[in-house]
């Protein structure tokens, strides 16, 4: 049997353990990748934030400029008012009975009264405070709801805070024969206006 000895030249000396390899270095191609890899992402950052700084710039400097040239628009075209016409067609005469008064044009501002032979048109605006006033047929008067003034058919005020009579509207007759009310001309009683033959009908 032999001898484990280590004087023993039989036996094999114990062998120091060997040192494990090192991870290898990284290849430089590997590394070129991973820095490749990274710089996109870098420069994708800093081309996103530089980009929309930009943009953003330009939209507002767009928008400051798209309001400027409005504002310039606005002063060199000026306002166009679409007002309502100030002529209407009423019917024919026939079509008015005596100290009756016709509703159905006051969205247009105007009553049309056929009364002791005239057809005249009175104006819908109360000459106290502006409010319109309704047509009482029982009481045959016009009473504005807002303070208690009366009118009487012709227009006259008799009673509540209005300080003068309705006014009325020029009335002709028209080539087909209707009547024709024209709000671009007034009449007031008070100087003496409603004489004025552009101020009624007579029928
Ligand atoms: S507005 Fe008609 S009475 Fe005052």
């Amino acid at each position: 049997m032999a001898d484990p000895t280590p004087n023993n030249p039989e036996t094999p000396a114990p062998q120091p353990e060997a040192p494990k390899p090192a991870a290898p270095a990284p290849a430089p191609k590997a590394a070129a990748r991973a820095a490749a890899k990274e710089a996109p992402t870098r420069r994708f950052f800093l081309v996103r934030f530089f980009t929309s700084s930009v943009a953003i710039a330009w939209t507002s400097f767009s928008a400051s400029m798209a309001a400027m040239a409005l504002g310039t628009l606005r002063f060199l075209i000026p306002n166009v008012l679409a007002e309502p016409p100030s002529q209407f067609k009423a019917g024919l005469p026939d079509n008015f009975e005596e100290d009756k008064v016709t509703d159905r044009f006051k969205d247009q501002n105007a009553w049309i009264v056929r009364h002791d032979g005239r057809i005249y048109a009175l104006s819908t605006t109360c000459t106290h405070l502006g409010c319109t006033p309704n047509w009482l047929e029982r009481e045959a008067k016009f009473k504005c709801p807002c303070h208690g003034s009366g009118f009487y058919i012709t227009g006259i005020n008799f009673e509540g805070p209005a300080p003068r009579p309705l006014e009325r509207w020029a009335v002709r007759i028209g080539d087909d024969g209707q009547i024709v009310v024209d709000k671009s001309k007034k009449f007031q009683q008070e100087r003496g206006e409603w004489s004025n033959p552009e101020s009624f009908i007579k029928v």
